[in-house]
């Protein structure tokens, strides 16, 4: 194992309509070392003159209670990609900027972005090489395995990336053919790992935090990148830290997980119209109640209620009864929902 001089990281991966700006600052708030923004659209964003809608510019928000934030770019046009790095630079709200090399949707690999530019290490590499002439941030890359498993291209673009001066690689051990099920390739991510010296975060298939320090040790990264887990356990972060020192996580039972969700609904009433940041609240719901006595018929009355009042009151009052009832544990019975592959609903692939 290649020796490091820093501690290894725990990283919120970033998720398409989920890591906002209030979902990350819950997540630092639970001790995470770093997240990504949602993904960019360089198109929308290179281009001067275009307007850019109001849900466009809630990707740009950042809170100041926010820890180590990259914005994460994708594009598949070299010059889009650079004109659009140069803002996000300008902006001067963000740590880092990312390269997406992974997004698997068809939409997106259609036009030749994300995941399909593992086919095409050559345009790859000019998207990089564009992305970090016109950084003045450092510029960090995550990719997949490969296209699929007779074309695995990560090696040659790590090793580009590390010639460029990136800061990082993550890498999500599946490739664009495996979307987001099947097993991770663990050996795959430690034979990168252990070819380079830049630092190598590896993602893909942590569902709970015993889980994401068997993935740093077996893949000899410098970090692992946490996705749908934080999704359901957003303390997963507190939890990894208290294990590494040998202690035993709490549990995190209907009062924490009621709170999380206020706090959520609170905090995306900042950056989003209150009719759009209640009726997401739907989606973190569903993240996060499963397992509680009387979530679905909570979820339900969920999908009638818009303002940030009413979901204070309901999620208050479902609380409230718990507590009367003695029964705020989480029952594992009533969440049969274990494999992270089931977890989430397959990404719209229009
Ligand atoms: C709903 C959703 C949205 C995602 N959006 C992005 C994104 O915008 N950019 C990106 O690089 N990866 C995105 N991903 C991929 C995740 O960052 C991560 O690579 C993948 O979920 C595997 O990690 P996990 O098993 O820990 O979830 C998304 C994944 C999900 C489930």
């Amino acid at each position: 194992m290649r020796p490091r001089a820093d501690a290894p990281q725990f990283v919120l991966a970033p998720m398409d309509g989920m890591t906002r700006a209030s979902f990350r600052t819950v997540c630092f708030g639970y001790g995470a070392d770093g997240a990504t923004t949602e993904m960019i659209q360089s198109l929308a964003y290179g281009r001067a003159k275009r307007r850019l809608s109001a849900t466009f510019l809630e990707t740009l928000v950042r809170f100041p209670e926010e820890g180590d934030l990259a914005a994460q770019l994708i594009g598949g046009n070299p010059a889009m990609m650079a004109a659009s790095a140069r803002k996000l630079c300008d902006l001067g709200r963000f740590d880092a900027i990312e390269i997406n090399m992974g997004c698997p949707a068809r939409k997106v690999v259609g036009s030749g972005n994300g995941a399909a530019l593992l086919r095409e290490p050559e345009r790859a590499v000019e998207i990089m090489r564009a992305v970090r002439d016109s950084s003045r941030l450092p510029v960090r890359l995550k990719l997949r395995l490969g296209w699929d498993e007779g074309s695995i291209t990560a090696p040659e673009l790590v090793r580009a990336a590390e010639e460029m001066g990136f800061e990082r690689v993550t890498v999500h051990g599946r490739t664009r053919v495996q979307r987001y099920a099947g097993s991770v390739d663990i050996d795959a991510i430690r034979a990168i790992a252990e070819s380079v010296q830049i630092p190598i975060y590896a993602n893909g298939g942590v569902t709970c935090a015993r889980d994401a320090l068997t993935f740093l040790e077996q893949t000899r990264s410098g970090g692992v990148s946490v996705g749908r887990a934080a999704l359901k356990q957003p303390w997963i972060f507190e939890d990894i830290k208290l294990l590494r020192a040998g202690e035993t996580p709490r549990e995190h039972d209907a009062v924490e997980r009621v709170d999380v969700l206020l706090r959520l609904a609170r905090l995306s009433c900042l950056h989003r119209p209150e009719r759009v940041a209640v009726c997401e609240m739907r989606k973190f719901a569903a993240w996060l109640l499963p397992g509680l006595t009387g979530a679905a018929d909570t979820m339900a009355r969920l999908n009638h209620v818009f303002a940030l009042e009413d979901f204070n009151q309901l999620m208050e009052g479902y609380l409230d009864g718990l507590l009367r009832a003695g029964d705020t544990r989480v029952h594992p019975e009533l969440n049969p929902r274990t494999d992270l592959d089931t977890l989430t609903k397959p990404l719209p692939e229009t």
